[in-house]
């Protein structure tokens, strides 16, 4: 079912490779045999130090909104892995021309070129959050209907980055991947990123965690690799060109479960403490289902959450330094 070379000696191009998923994405590929690697980022939430030294890899400053005058040439049967985004939920409530800007205009951008040029696949970085909507009570199908009733700006462009992948298939091969939520080394807390790497931060700090909601509500926490396992997949399965795929675990957390791990990992004495939910927020269920993924990609994540928090927990000693100089305040 895969392509037997993966990316085995393939161009690849990493728009947001500066970022949580897209250094790990690098790292993969750079890793798998890649002949080359460049990785398009305007920094603005991405890293230059996330990203290892190899003379395979090229890194290009600039908006990918600007695609074609960064990359006058090359691309011609490339594997192009869309990740670059204005993140997330409540940076698109409060700044949603922005997210319009990277997510909307960002994505037809980029097929656009990627259809000019040739390229062999581009693979998306959807979310998990976006197309069903909210208030679901099963896991999350990929063939459920598109809701045009979602939460928030970066949830529409999200979609909207579907509606341009399934326009521009007849021009270039596309894949469709539906995060759900992503955590482990590489993700830089900050006031509107995920919740695992801010209650890490903050629990190595003693400072109290904070649940916006009961408590109850229940996520699907995928570790990065197994997510950027899922991605190579969607780049390299024969079958997969057109689909869209869910990648998670299929394994629902409660957020008050995932505080109390996180305190007990980090050996803290931070307190959790209640808030209300986003006004935004309507989503108190969402796990995914992830059994297309398994039978079309062979998806298989293994990273159980105690594991994965211990190996994040690990990553942010290591680097305790290099993120307090990055971190700014945390909700
Ligand atoms: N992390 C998650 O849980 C999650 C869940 C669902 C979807 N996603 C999607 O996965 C992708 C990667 O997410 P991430 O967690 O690594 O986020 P991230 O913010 O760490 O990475 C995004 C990267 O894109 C870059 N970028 C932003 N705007 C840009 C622009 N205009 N031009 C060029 N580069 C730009 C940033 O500097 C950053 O390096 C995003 O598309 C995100 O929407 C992530």
């Amino acid at each position: 079912m895969t392509d037997p070379t993966g990316l085995l000696n393939r161009d690849v191009v990493v728009t947001g490779g500066a970022g949580a998923i897209g250094s790990r994405l690098v790292q993969r590929a750079l890793r798998d045999g890649a002949r080359q690697v460049v990785v398009v980022d305007d920094f603005s939430s991405g890293y230059e130090w996330l990203l290892p030294h190899d003379g395979r890899l090229r890194v290009v400053r600039g908006d990918v909104t600007t695609l074609p005058m960064l990359l006058p040439t090359g691309g011609e049967n490339a594997i192009v892995f869309h990740l670059a985004a204005f993140f997330a939920n409540q940076n698109s409530v409060d700044h949603p021309t922005d997210d319009l800007h990277t997510n909307g205009l960002g994505t037809l951008v980029v097929l656009k070129w990627a259809a000019e040029r040739a390229a062999r696949r581009i693979v998306y970085a959807s979310a998990g959050c976006s197309i069903a909507g909210h208030n679901l009570d099963e896991p999350i199908r990929e063939d459920m209907p598109v809701s045009l009733n979602l939460d928030t700006p970066y949830q529409i462009t999200k979609a909207l980055g579907e509606f341009y992948c399934n326009y521009y298939q007849s021009q270039v091969e596309t894949v469709r991947c539906r995060f759900f939520n992503s955590y482990g080394p590489g993700e830089i807390p900050g006031p509107y990123r995920n919740v695992i790497p801010n209650w890490v931060w903050l629990a190595l700090h003693q400072q109290p965690l904070t649940i916006t909601g009961t408590g109850d509500e229940t996520r699907d926490f995928i570790f990065v690799d197994d997510l950027v396992d899922g991605l190579v997949r969607c780049a390299t399965v024969v079958q997969a060109s057109g689909e869209a795929f869910n990648l998670g675990t299929g394994i629902q957390t409660r957020v008050r479960d995932l505080a109390e791990a996180i305190v007990a990992t980090t050996d803290s004495s931070s307190p959790i403490v209640y808030a209300p939910r986003r006004p935004w927020d309507h989503s108190l269920r969402r796990q995914a289902n992830i059994e297309k993924a398994r039978v079309t990609l062979g998806l298989d994540p293994r990273v159980r959450l105690t594991d994965g928090l211990a190996s994040t927990v690990e990553w942010f000693r290591a680097h305790r330094d290099r993120i307090a100089a990055e971190v700014k305040a945390l909700p």
